[in-house]
This record gives C-alpha cells, structure tokens and sequence, in this order.
C-alpha cells in the first residue's frame, strides 16, 4: 500500500513540476504580447499595417495615418457614430470625390455655398463643425477615403479580430489593438488559474507525502502513528512548507502592488463622474432637442480661459415664459428672489498647478467641444468623459495639428517648420509639451 501511494506522490509532483513549466511559459507569453502591443501603440507603422492594394493606387497606408491622426477622434470606419457619421460607404452616399475634396478641406465653405447635401448631414448632426483640413491635398484625402474602403470590407476586421491579430494584412487600427488586448488578457486569467491550481497541488502533495511516509524518531525506531495521525502532522507541515507559503505571499503582493498601482494612478481622475446636480436640467433636451447654441450660456469660451456656468438670468431670458409652474423651474426663481446663486456641482476640475484655456483650443485651435467632452448634447446629466490627465492633454498635442488657416499669427512659423521637416506643423511643435505653458 505505502508503496503505491508512493507512486501516486512520485506522479503528482511529475505533474506538479509540468504545471510549473506551463506558468513559465505563460509568463514568457504575457510579457511578449505586452511588448508587442507597445510595439504596436508606441511606434510608428503598426506591424499589422496594409500590404493590400488600395483601389484606384491611392495610398491606403498614408491614408490610415492620417485618418488616425486627423478623423478618427470624430469618425468611425464602421456604421458608428462617433462625433460624426460613421464613415463606411461614403463615397457611394456623398456627391463624389470632387465634393469629398471640398468638403474635407473646408466643411463650413461647402455649406455656406447652399449645397443640398451638405447642409442635410450638416443639420442632421446637430450642426457640429467639422474640423477644416485644408493643407490636405486630394491625393491626401483619396489616401483616406481608400484606407476606409478598405476597412470597411468586413472580412478583414472578422479575421484580425479572432486570429489574435498576428496575421491579417488589413486589421484596422481598433482591432489591431483590440484582440491583443483579449490575448493578454485571457493569458493573464489563465496563468492565475493555474497558480492557484499549483498551489493546491503543493499542498497536496505535501500533505500526502507526509501522511504515507512513516515518521521516524531519532533512536531509530519507527513511530506507527495511523493514517489519520500521520495526514494531521502532514496538513501543519504543509502550512510551515516554505515554497508553499512563498507562492501564497508573492500571490498576495502581486494583488496588492497592482491594486496600489492603479490606485495610485486613479488618484484625483474623475472619468466617468456624473453628480446629480440641484436643477435636473438637461443638456439633451436643450443643446439637442431645442439645438440652443453652447455658446448661448456658456459665454466664456471663444474669450476666456474659463468656459463659465450660465447665471440664472440666462436661464431667465426663456424660463421667464416658459413652464413657470414646473417646480424644477421654481428652483431658478428661487435663486434669483433670493439673490443667492444656484449652486451647481462642478464635474470638470483640473488641480491649480495646470492651466488650461478655453478660447485657446475652441477659438484659436478650432477644437469642438464634443473632442473633450464628449457628446454633451446626449446627455440628461453631464458626465465627465475624458480623463484630463497629463497623458490626455500630451497625447492630443502630438496628434494634432495647429490649425494654421487665416491665422497670420502662424505664417513665419509654418514657413520656419516647412524648411525643417516635411510632417504638419503639430502643436507639439509650437510647445505644446514645454511643461511652462501648461504649468504656473
Ligand atoms: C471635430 C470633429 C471632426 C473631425 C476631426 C472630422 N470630422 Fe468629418 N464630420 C464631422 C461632423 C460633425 C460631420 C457631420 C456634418 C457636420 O455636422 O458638419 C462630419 C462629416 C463628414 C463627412 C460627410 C459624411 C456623410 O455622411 O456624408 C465626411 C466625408 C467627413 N466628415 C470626413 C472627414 C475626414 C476625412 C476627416 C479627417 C481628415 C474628418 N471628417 C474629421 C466631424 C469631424
Ligand atoms: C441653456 C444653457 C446651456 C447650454 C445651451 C449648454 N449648456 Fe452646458 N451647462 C449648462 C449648465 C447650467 C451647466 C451646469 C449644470 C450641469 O453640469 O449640468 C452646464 C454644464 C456643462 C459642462 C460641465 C461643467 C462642469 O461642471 O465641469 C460642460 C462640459 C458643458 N456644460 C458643455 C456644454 C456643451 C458642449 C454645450 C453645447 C453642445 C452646452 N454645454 C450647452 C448650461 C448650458
Ligand atoms: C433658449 C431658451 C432656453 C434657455 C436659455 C433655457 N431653457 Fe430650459 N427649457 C427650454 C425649453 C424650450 C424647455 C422645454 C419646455 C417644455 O418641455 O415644454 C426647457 C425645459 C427646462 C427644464 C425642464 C422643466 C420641466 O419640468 O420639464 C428645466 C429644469 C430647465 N429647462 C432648466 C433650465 C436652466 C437651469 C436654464 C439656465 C441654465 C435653462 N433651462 C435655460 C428653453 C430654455
Ligand atoms: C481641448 C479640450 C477642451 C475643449 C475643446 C473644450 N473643453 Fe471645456 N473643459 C476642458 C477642460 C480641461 C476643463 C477643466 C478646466 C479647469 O478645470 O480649469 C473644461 C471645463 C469646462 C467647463 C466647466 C467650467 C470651466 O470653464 O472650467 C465647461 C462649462 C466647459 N468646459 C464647456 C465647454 C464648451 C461649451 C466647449 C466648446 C465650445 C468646450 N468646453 C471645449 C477641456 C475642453
Ligand atoms: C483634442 C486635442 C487637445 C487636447 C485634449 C488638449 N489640447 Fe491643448 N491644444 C490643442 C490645440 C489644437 C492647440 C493649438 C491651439 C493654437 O493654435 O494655438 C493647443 C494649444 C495648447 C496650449 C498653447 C500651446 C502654445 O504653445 O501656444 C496650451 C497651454 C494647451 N494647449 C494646454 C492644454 C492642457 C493643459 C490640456 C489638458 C488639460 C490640453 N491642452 C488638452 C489641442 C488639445
Ligand atoms: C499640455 C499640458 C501639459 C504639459 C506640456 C505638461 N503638463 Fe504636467 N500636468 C498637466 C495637467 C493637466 C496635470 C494635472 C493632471 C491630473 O490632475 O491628473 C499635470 C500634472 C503634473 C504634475 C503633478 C503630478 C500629477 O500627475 O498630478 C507634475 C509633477 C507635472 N505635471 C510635471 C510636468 C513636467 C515636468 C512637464 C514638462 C516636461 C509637464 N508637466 C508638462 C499638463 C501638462
């Protein structure tokens, strides 16, 4: 019997030692596929970029980046809206190519001129301006519109999306790094699985090779406790197995680093924070439904620095007629008779050590408001969208570039930055990353 019980232990530490080898090698998987999603993010071509042959030989890989780079904090390739439609299928919707040039380079011209059209998707989006791109060329914007196309077509995201993104030529940006986000992810569940299926195992193997093995004393004899005795002094032991209890601790500091970690990071964001505020009122029902310019209450943003939270006697210009008996309404005429203002929760906060401009990014830059804040007019509740970390603003001074149009101020520097390199000016270039202009 001890015997064969023996083998069963010499068994289970076999498999003990291959479960070993499978973390190690999960391990080396996790780590790898992180380096690659760097790769990927961090610099420039994605490996996962096209090979395919655009249509009509316009470039499709320039057009993916600067797709990425100028449309996609506002357009989906796909059905989806974003801030604007969702682009698939475009060039078969709109006018043709002559007008996609126009448009592209300069929405509001091509709806100043009267066109039916535009105008159309114009008011059908809640009349949000589109950024203007006029220093694309029209081969520029055929690069794009191919590199659309051609994410449209629906087998090549399927594919990028279960092969795990490793082979498919025309993944797009999403998917490249969406299914290696999957990847590591099911890897890291599955190696915590079987660390904790290791552990057991360690336990039991302990406990049981303690329990079949006959204690012997130090006169030689041979203590013949029962099985039961024996499997006692095993499970202590197993509690007092120093590999055993080191697995348990590393288990534990990793969970507490990583909770410390993202806690740490967490500290003061405030993405996703949507307070209840003393009035329910709405910006779907009054910058969606009745369309009410932003600008209309919140004055401060093509002047100031600061967007500013109307008065209640802006409120008062329509409220004073309409729906007076509504007791959301009677709030408003409560703080004007008592001459106290209404006290509304504030959702954005950036500490005092950063200084942000609104007229700077709205006025100067030709930001939409919907770039930071998203859809503001399909809220009931405004929900803070964006992070408003350093990261955020850094990220969006690389990508984006200086909106350089009619603004004289810019023409020494764009000539200056031409001589020097052939990419668009940035705001990065400009210094848009000197730490003083973002900080007192
Ligand atoms: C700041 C947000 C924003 C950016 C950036 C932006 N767009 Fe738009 N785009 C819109 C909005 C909003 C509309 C809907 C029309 C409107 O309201 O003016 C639109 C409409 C369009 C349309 C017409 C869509 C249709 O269904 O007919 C095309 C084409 C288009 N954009 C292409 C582009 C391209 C290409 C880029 C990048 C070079 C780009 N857009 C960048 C917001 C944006
Ligand atoms: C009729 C007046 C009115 C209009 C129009 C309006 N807002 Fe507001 N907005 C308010 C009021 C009042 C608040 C404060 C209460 C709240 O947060 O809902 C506010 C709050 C906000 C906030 C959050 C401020 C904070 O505390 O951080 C943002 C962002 C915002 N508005 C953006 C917009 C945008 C973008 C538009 C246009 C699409 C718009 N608003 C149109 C009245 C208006
Ligand atoms: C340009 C006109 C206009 C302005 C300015 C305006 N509103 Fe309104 N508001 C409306 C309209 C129109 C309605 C819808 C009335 C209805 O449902 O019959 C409305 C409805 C509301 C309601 C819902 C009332 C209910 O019981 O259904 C609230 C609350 C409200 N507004 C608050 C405000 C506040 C607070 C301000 C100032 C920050 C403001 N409004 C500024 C036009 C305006
Ligand atoms: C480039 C990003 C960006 C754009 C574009 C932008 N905002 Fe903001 N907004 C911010 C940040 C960041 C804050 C927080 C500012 C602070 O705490 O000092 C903020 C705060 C606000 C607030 C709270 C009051 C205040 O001024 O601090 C309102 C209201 C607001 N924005 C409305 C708007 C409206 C309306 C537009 C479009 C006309 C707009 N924003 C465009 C980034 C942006
Ligand atoms: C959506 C893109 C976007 C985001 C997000 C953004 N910015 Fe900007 N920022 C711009 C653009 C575009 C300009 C250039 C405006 C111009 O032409 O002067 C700019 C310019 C600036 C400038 C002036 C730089 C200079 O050298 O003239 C400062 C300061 C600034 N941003 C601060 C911030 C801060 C702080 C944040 C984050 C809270 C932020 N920005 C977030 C797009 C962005
Ligand atoms: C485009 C604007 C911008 C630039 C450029 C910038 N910062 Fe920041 N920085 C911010 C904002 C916004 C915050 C607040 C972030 C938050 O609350 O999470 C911040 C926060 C910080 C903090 C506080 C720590 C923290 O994470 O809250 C330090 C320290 C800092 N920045 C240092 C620097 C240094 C050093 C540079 C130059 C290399 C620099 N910053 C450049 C916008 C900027």
């Amino acid at each position: 019997m001890s015997i064969n019980s023996k083998n069963i232990v010499h068994k289970m530490s076999g498999f003990y030692k291959l479960c070993v080898a499978i973390v190690l090698s999960l391990l080396l998987l996790v780590s790898s596929s992180q380096v690659k999603a760097q790769d990927a993010t961090a610099g420039g071509a994605p490996a996962a970029a096209s090979t395919a042959p655009a249509a009509g030989g316009a470039d499709a890989e320039k057009g993916k980046t600067l797709f990425t780079n100028n449309c996609a904090q506002c357009h989906a390739v796909t059905d989806e809206k974003v801030v604007g439609p969702g682009l698939k299928g475009v060039e078969t919707r709109t006018p043709g190519k002559d007008w996609l040039h126009k448009w592209i380079r300069n929405s509001s011209a091509v709806i100043a001129t009267g066109d039916a059209y535009a105008n159309q998707v114009f008011n059908a989006n809640g009349k949000v301006q589109m950024s203007s791109f006029p220093s694309l060329s029209d081969a520029d914007i055929d690069g794009i519109l191919a590199y659309i196309d051609q994410s449209g077509k629906p087998v090549a995201s399927a594919v990028a999306a279960t092969s795990g993104g490793t082979s498919d030529g025309t993944a797009t940006a999403s998917s490249a790094s969406g299914p290696s986000e999957l990847f590591t992810f099911v890897l890291v569940a599955l190696l915590v699985v079987m660390l904790l299926v290791l552990g057991v195992l360690l336990t039991i193997v302990t406990i049981l090779s303690k329990a079949v093995t006959p204690i012997a004393t130090t006169d030689g004899t041979v203590v013949t406790s029962s099985f039961g005795q024996r499997l006692k002094t095993g499970m202590s032991d197993a509690f007092n197995n120093p590999t055993l209890r080191s697995i348990v601790i590393w288990l534990f500091l990793l969970v507490v680093t990583k909770a410390t970690i993202d806690g740490a990071y967490g500290v003061g964001i405030q993405q996703g924070y949507a307070p209840k505020q003393p009035i329910a009122y709405s910006h779907k029902l009054h910058a969606g439904q009745y369309k009410i310019d932003c600008n209309y209450c919140h004055t401060g943003v093509n002047k100031g620095k600061s967007a500013t939270i109307p008065a209640a006697n802006i409120c008062m210009n329509c409220h004073g007629v309409i729906k007076k008996e509504s007791p959301e309404i009677q709030k408003i005429y409560a703080a004007i008779e008592n001459n106290q203002p209404i006290e509304w929760v504030r959702v954005h906060n950036l500490p005092d050590l950063a200084y942000f401009n609104h007229a700077q990014h709205v006025n100067v830059g030709n930001v939409a408001c919907q770039t930071c804040h998203g859809e503001i007019e399909k809220m009931e509740v405004v929900e803070a969208r964006s992070s408003l970390t350093m990261g955020w603003c850094i990220d969006c001074h690389r990508r984006t570039e200086v909106n350089t149009k009619d603004n004289a101020y810019y023409d020494k520097l764009v000539a200056l930055h031409r001589k020097e390199s052939k990419e668009p000016l940035k705001v990065a270039n400009i210094g848009g990353l000197e730490c003083s202009k973002c900080h007192y």
